[in-house]
């Protein structure tokens, strides 16, 4: 799954690297379970959202027996922090029967476009992005050796996950959001609806509106070319694309 690209990124350029000849498939699209199914090594890859997984993330390991004996990768993108991200889904779906091979946790530009918060100037996103491509390769050339990086799957981790974020803010993520606001000045285009992963915005009247099932992705708020959406502030300050840092 991934919001404004960043995610998407990193696994494609891992895949890429490790020589697979891998499918990318957004976690959204209808045939995602059967091609589970019928794989046996996946890279899961997720942005980190107040230090756990999407709520669309965990839910989608929860409702669906596909698991057992599956070799996983999790791999996740912050844009400052996350103690155990890759850890949250990573316990989940060993519950569900799956061997977890290993965790990679990528920093990223920050996607989320209503804060000012992280932001960061476009020449320090695109150095962040570079990093964030040299710790891709390392990893890729450990990962054909054999070893799997292990970032954020120790109990270490998942104290400072949860002492450090998910114990304040666990309620964002609890479930789906009914909080995203679109703006007087939506004229009706109809982006944000069709990119949404979660079909959650329709147009009515000439407007978008929105329903109660955001995963807080942040595409849409992202792409809007009105800049009308918000969702956690109350005006974009910039809209967050990895697009803007290639
Ligand atoms: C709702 C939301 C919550 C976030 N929480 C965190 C966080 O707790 N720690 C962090 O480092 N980054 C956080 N981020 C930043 C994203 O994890 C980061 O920008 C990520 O690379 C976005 O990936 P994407 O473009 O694939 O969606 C958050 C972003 C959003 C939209
Ligand atoms: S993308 Fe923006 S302007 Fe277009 S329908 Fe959605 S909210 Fe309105
Ligand atoms: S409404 Fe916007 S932020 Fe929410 S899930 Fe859809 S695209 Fe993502």
């Amino acid at each position: 799954m991934s919001g404004t690209g960043n995610t998407k990124h990193c696994v494609e350029k891992l895949v890429k690297l490790l020589g697979e000849n891998a499918t990318l498939i957004p976690l959204e699209d209808d045939g995602t379970v059967e091609a589970i199914k019928h794989d046996d090594t996946i890279i899961l890859g997720y942005p980190t959202q107040f230090s756990n997984a999407p709520f669309m993330v965990r839910s989608f390991i929860k409702s669906n027996d596909i698991w057992k004996g599956k070799k996983i990768i999790c791999l996740t993108t912050m844009g400052a922090f996350s103690g155990d991200g890759t850890g949250c889904a990573a316990r989940l779906l060993k519950k569900k029967g799956a061997c977890i091979l290993g965790g990679l946790q990528i920093k990223m530009p920050d996607a989320v476009c209503d804060s000012k918060l992280l932001k960061k100037s476009p020449e320090e996103n695109k150095r962040i992005v570079s990093d964030a491509d040299k710790l891709i390769e390392t990893a890729a050339e450990a990962i054909k050796k054999g070893k799997y990086p292990k970032k954020g799957l120790s109990a270490g981790a998942h104290l400072v996950g949860f002492f450090g974020q998910r114990l304040w803010f666990y309620r964002k993520t609890a479930k789906y959001s009914d909080k995203l606001n679109i703006h007087e000045n939506c004229i009706g285009c109809g982006l944000c609806s069709s990119i949404c992963p979660m079909k959650n915005i329709s147009v009515l009247n000439g407007k978008a509106v929105a329903g109660d099932r955001c995963t807080m992705c942040y595409r849409c708020i992202s792409s809007c070319p009105q800049k009308a959406i918000t969702l956690l502030g109350k005006e974009v300050v910039e809209q967050c694309r990895f697009s803007n840092y290639e």
